[in-house]
């Protein structure tokens, strides 16, 4: 007999990715079950799915459930390159840093990185990769990545997505944008999906179900049906294709058909500027940059943090500087926040 093992009033900080599930899309999940459906996608829920994400990213947008957003990533730009081409990002961005080299072991990929203050690229950092076309000796530049929100907490405006995507479409390359949460900006910008992507040039991206209040699931969207090729048999090879696909879409359906989407990153957002507004004057705590997202980066005392996380989960982001991430969730209260907030106030001043 199954019991319940954890204590479901406890929330951390660790991540918004150690939330459960939304009840919305717990009830979509049951409403989806029973009875057979057609296996790989053929299924009713994979179909109207892509309504749904044609309603946010327009008429030409394709959208393709995988399992999770690292999946997301290696299949999408291994669909936009050769063996022989590179992917230009920032040095923080997840696929450098935290896919255990997935997108070089896996899809094959060079990436071309570059050291930024903040997680964004600028047509100006792009400038000092984006050369060497022709030259066998050099991994082809093919793909500008961007994630946003940012794995820095901050946000890019359309305006300078659009910049970089000139620039990379001026070269001959596409743009991919991890998007992991993409929620998150959009709660930030206070603009529909699509005028920070593919109106301004955005070639293919990853929409993030997981942290937004989903169970599991991710969808890579093509947005330029010319820029990526064979993403069906990549997502098999790369084993990303589910057999019971009905359960990740109908996820997908109950948090783009409403608001859902937007209520649950909206919060979260809110929840950081919250804890933001109460610690940011603390003696002793430094903010590193201001909140745009979900995440709070902070630099402590290592005796300071080390006392925290014995009451609190989160990460530290760099051991060299004492930067701590702190990140809110769909599900985190303003009482987590307060006490948490009171937690932090108390162990500086100890
Ligand atoms: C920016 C970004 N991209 C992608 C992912 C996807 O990771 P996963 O493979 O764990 O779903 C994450 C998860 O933390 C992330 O932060």
């Amino acid at each position: 007999m199954t019991e319940r093992r954890h204590d479901p009033e406890l929330r951390g900080f660790a991540s918004d990715n150690y939330a459960g599930v939304h009840p919305q899309i717990l009830d979509a999940l049951a409403l989806a079950n029973g009875g057979h459906q057609v296996s790989y996608g053929e299924d009713v829920y994979t179909e109207s799915l892509q309504q749904v994400f044609k309603h946010h990213f327009g008429p030409a947008a394709h959208a393709y459930p995988v399992f999770n957003g690292t999946g997301a990533n290696v299949v999408a730009l291994q669909s936009m390159t050769e063996r022989w081409d590179s992917v230009i990002c920032a040095e923080s961005a997840h696929i450098n840093v935290d896919e255990c080299g997935a997108p070089e072991k896996v899809a094959g990929l060079k990436l071309l990185t570059l050291p930024t203050p903040d997680g964004k690229l600028t047509p100006e950092l792009v400038d000092r990769h984006a050369w060497g076309w022709g030259d066998e000796h050099r991994a082809q530049p093919r793909v500008v990545a961007l994630t946003q929100s940012t794995e820095l907490g901050t946000c890019y405006t359309p305006e300078e997505i659009a910049a970089l995507c000139d620039q990379a479409h001026q070269h001959g390359m596409k743009v991919y944008l991890d998007g992991a949460r993409l929620a998150n900006a959009a709660a930030t910008l206070g603009l529909p999906l699509k005028q920070f992507t593919n109106d301004v040039g955005v070639d293919v991206l990853s929409f993030g179900g997981t942290k937004n209040g989903m169970m599991l699931g991710e969808a890579i969207v093509v947005l330029d049906p010319d820029a990526a090729r064979g993403m069906q048999f990549l997502r098999k090879a790369a084993m990303q294709l589910s057999s019971k696909m009905r359960f990740v879409s109908v996820q997908f359906e109950a948090l783009l058909g409403s608001d859902l989407w937007l209520r649950n990153a909206t919060h979260a957002n809110a929840m950081t500027q919250r804890l933001y507004a109460e610690v940011k004057d603390l003696p002793g705590l430094e903010v590193v940059r201001t909140p745009q997202a979900n995440a709070l980066f902070a630099i402590l005392p290592a005796e300071v943090t080390e006392r925290l996380q014995k009451r609190f989960r989160f990460y530290t982001w760099n051991e060299h500087t004492g930067e701590v991430r702190w990140m809110t969730a769909f599900d985190t209260t303003e009482a987590d926040i307060d006490t948490f907030a009171a937690a932090i106030a108390e162990e500086l001043r100890r």
